[in-house]
């Protein structure tokens, strides 16, 4: 059985799942030490009307479609004056480009992979942005903290997605946001949906981006094929190529025959 077939398997048992992600996420930033390797998502091709309404990113940065998956969906939440959290920050390069370009009155990462939290202490010196370690589903904050939760490629991977949620709603003040970008199957994506609606939030976007982040996969494929090939000692590479949703990879494939779906969720707590 191929490797892409055996991971997405493994990944359907949410216990397997939840410890298998821990793994990668824990050995990821070990074995990509690199200071400007940022970000951990899939990328996002923004279309022209994006570019337009809400700007252009320097398109000659290394994983410029990834830091476009953080601007064109926090751009689109007004973060200027808010208190911002973002669950399960990764490597820190998103908050990085909201604190540095979109002046948030706070912005605080929160990751449950000690290697990230520590990647983020030695690479974003000096950014105002306090990263720390913890879980989406028992956070280390007070109620009503926050006027803004981002959750970037990330949630797919908790045990217990409606405990999330719920914790969510508790950190956010009254007529906070949740902005939320990921991928799953369609049946996944109504259980999130009815989760988020059980803890008195309104839907107020559920956008199917799937064909940007194809785009944004098949552009950036040469540039990841070439670092894996440098970086990666050859073992691990089947495994970083699915990780990465290289083309060909169960993650490409299944986005483009349908099977799964890359969505955009607005979810508002009640003012
Ligand atoms: C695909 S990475 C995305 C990272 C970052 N948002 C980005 O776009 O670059 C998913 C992140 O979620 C984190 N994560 C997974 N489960 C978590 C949990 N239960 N609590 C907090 N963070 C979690 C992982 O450690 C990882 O950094």
């Amino acid at each position: 059985m191929a490797l892409g077939s055996i991971l997405f398997r493994i990944v359907r048992i949410p216990k397997l799942r939840v410890r298998l992600w821990k793994l990668a996420y824990e050995i990821f930033p070990k074995l990509l030490p690199d200071a400007n390797w940022w970000f951990m998502n899939y990328g996002y091709e923004p279309s022209d009307a994006e570019r337009k309404e809400f700007g252009t990113l320097d398109e000659s940065q290394f994983q410029w479609r990834s830091r476009a998956m953080y601007h064109y969906l926090t751009a689109r939440s007004s973060p200027a004056g808010k208190d911002l959290l973002e669950v399960g920050s990764g490597r820190g390069g998103g908050l990085r480009h909201v604190a540095s370009t979109m002046a948030p009155k706070s912005a605080t990462g929160l990751d449950f992979a000690r290697s990230a939290i520590d990647f983020c202490h030695r690479s974003h010196k000096g950014i105002p942005v306090t990263y720390l370690e913890g879980d989406s589903m028992n956070m280390p904050f007070e109620d009503l903290s926050f006027d803004l939760v981002l959750n970037v490629e990330s949630c797919h991977a908790y045990l217990d997605q409606a405990k999330f949620i719920a914790e969510v709603r508790r950190v956010l003040r009254p007529g906070g946001r949740l902005y939320l970008v990921d991928v799953r199957s369609l049946e996944n994506w109504v259980l999130l949906r009815q989760w988020i609606l059980d803890e008195g939030f309104t839907v107020e976007e559920d956008a199917d981006v799937t064909a940007n982040v194809i785009a944004a996969l098949e552009l950036d494929e040469p540039e990841k094929r070439e670092i894996i090939k440098k970086r990666v000692p050859f073992w691990l590479r089947a495994v970083f190529m699915e990780f990465a949703g290289s083309i060909g990879s169960q993650l490409h494939e299944r986005l483009k025959n349908g099977e799964i779906q890359y969505r955009r969720m607005v979810a508002a707590k009640a003012a």
